[in-house]
């Protein structure tokens, strides 16, 4: 069972940034072979945003936080834990939590960054409601953050289309019995297929070198195919079993955050679920794949517009590298 005992944690405050450069499927098809009709098709995706030369994940991730902050209402000072789900920090260490610590001046806050592809986020947010319901930390505040434009090999047209900059931040606290819970968490992993999403170069098995910047090695290399046929087949199931745990069914679940890595991989999980897919919050035509910011972008948005409405019950899922996959399933 992942149900959350303990102290009820809640969703307190919510934000995200994005940078102002637009990149659009019309841009790419200049510097690689494909149109913005290949683009759209396969995946939904129209524009993405792309960091400006120097601007770094702990940019991008500062401000999401100062958003999220303001919007619960909570003093950095407040803060007990610092967690940024990353797999781009600016530099292997220090991570980009130490840095973002001292730069909100969150002094009563440890932090750390916590890598685990896209579903980082989902892995934060759990680590981060399971600290606070055992009663060792009052507040957190969870950032997924990426500069994933510095990873992509831009003459790579598999993956140069799919993915874009971005942070999305919650903070989490507990629950005052009227601004909603946290009610259960899955996270999982399936390391038989690590190979299908990976950057091989630059560190201990292939340390930078003459051959491995030849081969490109410092690049996301992936399997996408394998990757879209392993999430349409694990994801239904997963989904179901998990709000079956929770005494629900996926028609009860008003919202689902989807990681936004493509629009037929959304709709093929909602027409197993048998939900509508206006039950799915999309935003990946602007945002591309933002991997573990992806999900707290499109819950910042949802609830930042007002979709998300009290006491509506809310999932959110990811799928990355790993490959590793989660939820969070939660009330309003
Ligand atoms: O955060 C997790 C990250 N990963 C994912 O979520 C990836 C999941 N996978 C996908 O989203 C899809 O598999 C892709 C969007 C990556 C690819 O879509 P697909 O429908 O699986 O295409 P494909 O790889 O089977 O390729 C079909 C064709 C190929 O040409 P041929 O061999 O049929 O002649 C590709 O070379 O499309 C070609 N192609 C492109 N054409 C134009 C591949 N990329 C492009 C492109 N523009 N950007």
């Amino acid at each position: 069972m992942a149900l959350f005992r303990g102290r009820e944690v809640a969703i307190l405050g919510s934000g995200s940034y994005v940078p102002s450069k637009i990149l659009s499927n019309d841009d790419l098809s200049h510097m690689v072979d494909t149109s913005d009709e290949w683009i759209v098709e396969r995946t939904g995706i129209r524009e993405r945003h792309i960091a400006a030369p120097g601007e770094l994940t702990t940019d991008l991730a500062e401000k999401a936080s100062i958003m999220a902050l303001k919007d619960a209402g909570i003093r950095p000072e407040e803060l007990d834990m610092i967690i940024v789900a990353t797999n781009t920090p600016d530099t292997l260490f220090p991570g980009v939590g130490p840095k973002l610590q001292g730069r909100l001046n969150a002094q009563n806050a440890g932090a750390f960054d916590l890598q685990s592809g896209c579903t980082s986020c989902i892995y934060a947010l759990t680590v981060a409601a399971t600290g606070i319901a055992s009663g060792i930390w009052n507040n957190v505040l969870v950032i997924g953050a990426e500069v994933l434009s510095r990873i992509i090999d831009w003459e790579d047209r598999n993956t140069c289309v799919l993915f874009g900059d971005g942070a999305g931040a919650v903070v989490l606290g507990g629950s005052n019995g009227s601004n909603g819970r946290l009610i259960s968490a899955e996270l999982r992993s399936d390391g038989t297929k690590s190979d299908f999403i990976t950057l091989p170069g630059g560190l201990i098995e292939n340390p930078a070198s003459e051959e491995t910047l030849r081969e490109g090695l410092h690049y996301v290399q992936m399997k996408g195919n394998e990757v879209f046929k392993f999430v349409n087949r694990v994801l239904p199931d997963f989904l179901k079993h998990m709000c079956q745990e929770a005494g629900l069914t996926p028609k009860i679940i008003d919202w689902w955050i989807f990681h936004q890595a493509n629009l037929r991989i959304i709709e093929g999980i909602t027409k197993r679920l048998r939900v509508p897919s206006e039950k799915a919050v999309i935003n990946l035509d602007r945002y591309g794949n933002t991997s573990a910011a992806s999900t707290l972008i499109a819950l910042h948005e949802a609830r930042y517009d007002g979709r998300i409405k009290k006491e509506e019950k809310v999932i959110l899922t990811s799928f990355g590298a790993g490959m590793t996959f989660g939820a969070v399933l939660y009330q309003a």
